[in-house]
């Protein structure tokens, strides 16, 4: 059938307007849970020394976005978890915070994105949940009230909200959120041709089975490794991928095929405690790098289930946060130290070649820790607070403090950092496997080097590997 050429001309005309329009960002995060992070506007500088094109962050902090003023780089901005119940059922309040957050900083600074919420389903209780999506639509109502059109209300999900992820093809969200958050919010996205955001770690799959799942598999990194999907018949060759095309099942599950994905969060820690595989310096450089590659592929490469597509990705983080909670990976994301210095040299452009970058330094945690380990009050632990929690850690399990009673193996010589120490180890020993952790909102730290001495033995974990 012959093609009238001013059709060709139009189809031409669409299909470079739209891949034009639609050119893959990549961003970073600009995450503030430390305090020793250098002050917004130098931030901003290590943000444009890094090729971002986007910065995401987790409120609508003025300095930062003062800070961004005269540059081209796009921004994310959050309503914050404990807004959003009021929010949703209150109109005024909504425009209240549109008047007051975005309108001082908009067009100038340009917020592109405004995610209600941080992993809603992961960090609140189910009130918020349900309240979710209507405070989506009235922050979008609000926007549109005041005459901004450009920015993409969405809310970011970690990979919590599936029930299954496996295979790809039997993606399918949690029951208990399925038709009363997932199945309105993608509604909202689509009507809003807005993004599905979503925060994917293949780190954290890969840690809790590295046996089954193969390292390389998770780093991209794999040549030969490949696994056939017997659903949907789609060949996969890295772990990211999968996660992603679970979700886009979930969203086909519910009638929704079409919804854009944009990655909020993805990363590769650079350290962590020692009972933490996989945690260091190398992996997370070759995962951030080859996750930059692809996805600024040209043309696109997107995933197996949408072939093509662009795929916008925020890397997770921008510093070591010091005052992240959990374990130790959580404060170990960052590109750059505090300090300013590069963890290992990155390009968010994905225009260095690899071979311009230094010789990274091996990888030393990649099998699991074998031996025992205990844990410490940190160094420079505020002494009050070690106290309180020496009080709350002695409550917990079967005797956990005995030993450093009056007359006991360990009460001399009579010292809090050695008592507490001592609490948090037998404590931790005991609640490891259930969860417990040594972190002590960061009084705590991990130790190899025993720290019994004569008759007081501290108590340890121990893994076998
Ligand atoms: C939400 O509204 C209630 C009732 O007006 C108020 O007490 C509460 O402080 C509000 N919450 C927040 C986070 O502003
Ligand atoms: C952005 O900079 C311009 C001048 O370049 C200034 O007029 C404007 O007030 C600034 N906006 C904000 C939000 O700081
Ligand atoms: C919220 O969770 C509580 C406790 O798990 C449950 O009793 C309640 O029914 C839930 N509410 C809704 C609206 O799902
Ligand atoms: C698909 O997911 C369901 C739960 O939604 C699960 O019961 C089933 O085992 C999964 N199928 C396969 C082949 O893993
Ligand atoms: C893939 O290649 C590696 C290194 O050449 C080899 O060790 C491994 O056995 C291969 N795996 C498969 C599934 O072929
Ligand atoms: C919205 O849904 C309709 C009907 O399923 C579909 O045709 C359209 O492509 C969707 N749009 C987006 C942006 O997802
Ligand atoms: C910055 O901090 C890191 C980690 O503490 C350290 O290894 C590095 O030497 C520091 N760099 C400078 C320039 O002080
Ligand atoms: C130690 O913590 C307590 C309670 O949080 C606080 O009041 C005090 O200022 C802190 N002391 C130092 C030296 O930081
Ligand atoms: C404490 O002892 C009881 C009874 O022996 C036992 O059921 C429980 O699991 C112990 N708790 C811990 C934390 O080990």
């Amino acid at each position: 059938m012959a093609i009238p050429f001013s059709s060709l001309l139009l189809a031409f005309y669409f299909l470079s307007l739209t891949s034009a329009k639609i050119s893959t960002l990549v961003g970073i995060n600009y995450g503030q849970l430390g305090n020793n992070l250098p002050p917004p506007p130098d931030s901003v500088d290590l943000i444009k020394s890094l090729n971002a094109q986007i910065v995401k962050i987790y409120d609508v902090n003025p300095q930062i976005l003062k800070s961004l003023n005269n540059s081209d780089i796009k921004v994310s901005v959050m309503v914050p978890n404990d807004l959003i119940i009021n929010i949703s059922s209150n109109q005024n309040l909504a425009d209240h915070w549109v008047r007051t957050n975005i309108l001082p900083f908009y067009p100038q600074i340009k917020i592109r994105y405004l995610l209600v919420g941080n992993e809603i389903i992961s960090s609140t209780g189910n009130q918020t949940w349900i309240s979710l999506v209507p405070a989506m639509r009235r922050i979008k109502r609000s926007l549109k009230i005041y005459g901004i059109h450009k920015v993409k209300v969405g809310s970011s999900s970690a990979m919590d909200i599936l029930q299954s992820s496996f295979p790809p093809s039997n993606g399918t969200f949690r029951a208990d959120i399925s038709d009363r958050v997932m199945k309105p919010m993608l509604q909202f996205l689509n009507r809003t041709k807005s993004f599905f955001f979503l925060d994917v770690y293949p780190f954290f799959p890969w840690a809790s089975d590295p046996v089954n799942i193969k390292l390389d598999y998770a780093l991209f990194e794999s040549k030969n490794i490949t696994y056939s999907d017997p659903g949907s018949g789609l060949t996969y060759t890295n772990l990211f991928d999968q996660m992603v095309d679970s979700v886009i099942f979930a969203m086909k599950r519910l009638g929704y095929p079409d919804i854009r994905v944009f990655i909020s969060e993805t990363g590769w820690p650079n350290g962590g405690d020692y009972d933490q595989i996989g945690a260091n310096i190398h992996n997370a450089a070759v995962y951030n790098r080859n996750i930059v590659k692809r996805v600024t592929a040209k043309p696109p490469v997107g995933t197996p289930a949408r072939p093509g597509w662009v795929l916008p990705t925020i890397i997770f983080s921008l510093y070591n946060e010091n005052q992240k909670p959990g374990l130790g990976t959580e404060r170990h994301f960052g590109l750059l130290y505090p300090n300013r210095s590069a963890v290992y040299e990155m390009d968010l452009s994905g225009k260095t070649p690899e071979a311009d970058f230094k010789p990274l330094p091996a990888a030393e945690t990649n099998e699991p820790f074998k031996g025992k380990i205990w844990c410490m009050v940190s160094r420079g632990a505020n002494k009050s607070e070690v106290a309180g929690a020496l009080a709350w850690a002695c409550l917990q399990g079967n005797k956990t403090c005995e030993p450093i009673q009056k007359g006991g193996p360990c009460y001399e010589p009579d010292s809090l950092i050695r008592h507490a120490s001592f609490a948090f180890s037998s404590y931790w020993a005991q609640f490891r496997k259930v969860g417990g952790t040594c972190y002590f909102n960061g009084l705590a730290t991990q130790t190899i080097k025993d720290p019994s001495y004569g008759k007081c033995m501290f108590p340890s974990v121990t893994l076998q590997g």
